[in-house]
């Protein structure tokens, strides 16, 4: 059997460059081998694994049929974090069902009803801002990004244990994407509980008090169901034989969408507005649209307005927050792009490849709005949600969520780079975020009189 070609480094070192350097290690090996190319991965039970960023490759794998392929094995580094039970960790039948059951607290007519609690969750964090005031914004879209979770997974927004939860998963969260953690979850040699001081021993006894909460609000609600949240839709789910889920599968999928829903989204928040601030012209010209639509505008006409739009689709264009679909391993054999990859071979469709492709986005590097107002792509090759049956489904909600929090801050106060720092992607568990020190300087409240035209900034990637 013939694999694409790939660096000929030992895996480990190949292993170590994904996990440090893993733009830079992408950028190279597409240069060199071009849309298809094969790198041995450590830790996922080390068959071949076949990046693809061709929107044909692409479209092949997000649209196979059945079962030809599955997540198999793939997923175990997520499993001490969201259980055996969680949707990421099942195929098949099983995982539609669960998805079925997950989406509609997520999506559609559910949407709207959060458009109060986003923009007043956005303004209860910013209230302390004052002119001069340097902000790392990262904290407080997370902080508005967990309020926001927290409301449509458990229907709190209030009370004791919607303190004690939001007191407990922001250092969780800090702590399960901190280097050291990540490669903890890779390398199971290294999940050994030593004690409350070992790192893994630590990690155990802070998910014990988070999963106590989730148990405790799960008892409570089987007795009185509340509302329209996802956990009060999972309880009332029943299978085929009346059979309903049991603790610990409602636990597991609350925990995945705390655990996929807040992070994501709260990064996706903080680079869009890195790239606003960095680009004078984008700023205007999104301050213009907004101020067109008076006070208060309805959130659903906000989630609707083009350039709005355009500016969040770019964001996650340049910055896609996981650089890759869920690999998927080959069930029956697969043709692709001339080879055929035997059972066992992982395929990975490649965001970030995709978006840097020159001949679907010009000037790949420049941030351009625009070109989702001029252009539509297909879904193979702009897909920062991933795609097919495992597409994220939190997307609606995200980016119903970006847009808000945008327009609401943008409206309220005139922000600017801090400068002297430049900003970085970095890996912050699986996904890309911008630097540590990246900051915000405020400079006024509400619209500015004149739009400013220049920035000093310059272009730093
Ligand atoms: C900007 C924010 C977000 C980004 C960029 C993002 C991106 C992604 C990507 C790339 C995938 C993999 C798709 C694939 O394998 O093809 C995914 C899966 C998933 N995401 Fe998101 N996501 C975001 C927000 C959310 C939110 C808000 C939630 C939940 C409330 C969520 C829940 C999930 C779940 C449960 C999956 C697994 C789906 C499955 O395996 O069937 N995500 N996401």
């Amino acid at each position: 059997m013939k694999l694409p070609d790939g660096p000929r480094l030992p895996a480990l070192v190949q292993t170590l460059k994904i996990i440090a350097q893993p733009l830079q290690f992408l950028e190279s090996c597409a240069h060199q081998y071009g849309d298809i190319f094969t790198l041995q991965v450590l830790g996922i039970n080390s068959p071949p694994v076949v990046f693809l960023s061709h929107p044909e490759a692409i479209a092949a794998v997000f649209t196979s049929e059945g079962d030809k392929f599955e997540l198999g094995q793939v997923t175990h580094v997520f499993r001490p974090l969201t259980g055996t039970r969680s949707l990421i960790a099942q195929d098949g039948q099983r995982h539609q069902r669960l998805r079925q059951l997950l989406m509609p607290p997520l999506h559609g007519k559910r949407l709207p009803t959060y458009g109060t609690l986003i923009r007043e969750a956005t303004l209860e964090q910013t209230a302390g801002w004052v002119p001069g005031k340097t902000i790392k914004i990262r904290d407080y879209t997370a902080d508005i990004a967990l309020q926001v979770i927290l409301k449509v997974v458990f229907g709190l927004q209030s009370g004791s244990r919607y303190l004690k939860f939001k007191q407990l998963l922001k250092p969780f969260l800090d702590r399960v994407n901190s280097p050291f953690n990540s490669l903890q979850f890779f390398w199971s040699p290294l999940q050994q509980d030593w004690g409350a001081w070992s790192p893994w021993g630590s990690f155990l006894r802070q998910q014990q008090q988070i999963d106590q909460l989730i148990y405790a609000e799960i008892a409570e609600r089987r007795q009185q169901p509340i509302g329209e949240d996802v956990l009060s839709l999972l309880i009332a789910a029943q299978d085929e034989a009346g059979e309903g889920l049991t603790d610990q599968e409602l636990r597991d999928q609350l925990i995945t969408l705390l655990l996929l829903g807040q992070d994501t989204t709260a990064s996706a928040l903080a680079w869009a507005f890195y790239w606003i601030h960095r680009s004078p012209r984008v700023l205007a010209r999104l301050r213009q649209e907004l101020a067109n639509l008076g006070p208060d505008p309805a959130p659903l006409t906000l989630a609707q307005l083009p350039y709005l739009n355009a500016v969040c689709q770019e964001t996650l264009r340049i910055h896609p927050i996981a650089l890759i679909s869920q690999p998927r391993v080959v069930r029956e054999p697969v043709e692709l792009e001339g080879y055929c990859f035997p059972p066992g071979t992982i395929l990975v469709p490649c965001i970030h490849l995709a978006h840097r492709r020159s001949q679907v986005f010009p000037q790949p590097e420049q941030f351009e709005p625009e070109r989702f107002l001029q252009s539509k792509f297909s879904p193979y090759e702009y897909f920062p949600f991933g795609g097919g049956n495992r597409s994220c489904i939190g997307m609606a909600l995200s980016l119903f969520e970006m847009k808000l929090v945008l327009a609401t801050l943008l409206s309220h106060y005139q922000l600017e780079l801090t400068e002297g720092k430049p900003v970085r992607p970095t890996r912050r568990g699986i996904t890309i975020v911008p630097s540590e020190h990246f900051e915000l300087t405020m400079i006024g409240k509400g619209q500015p009189q004149k739009p400013t035209l220049e920035h000093p900034l310059k272009q730093i990637r």
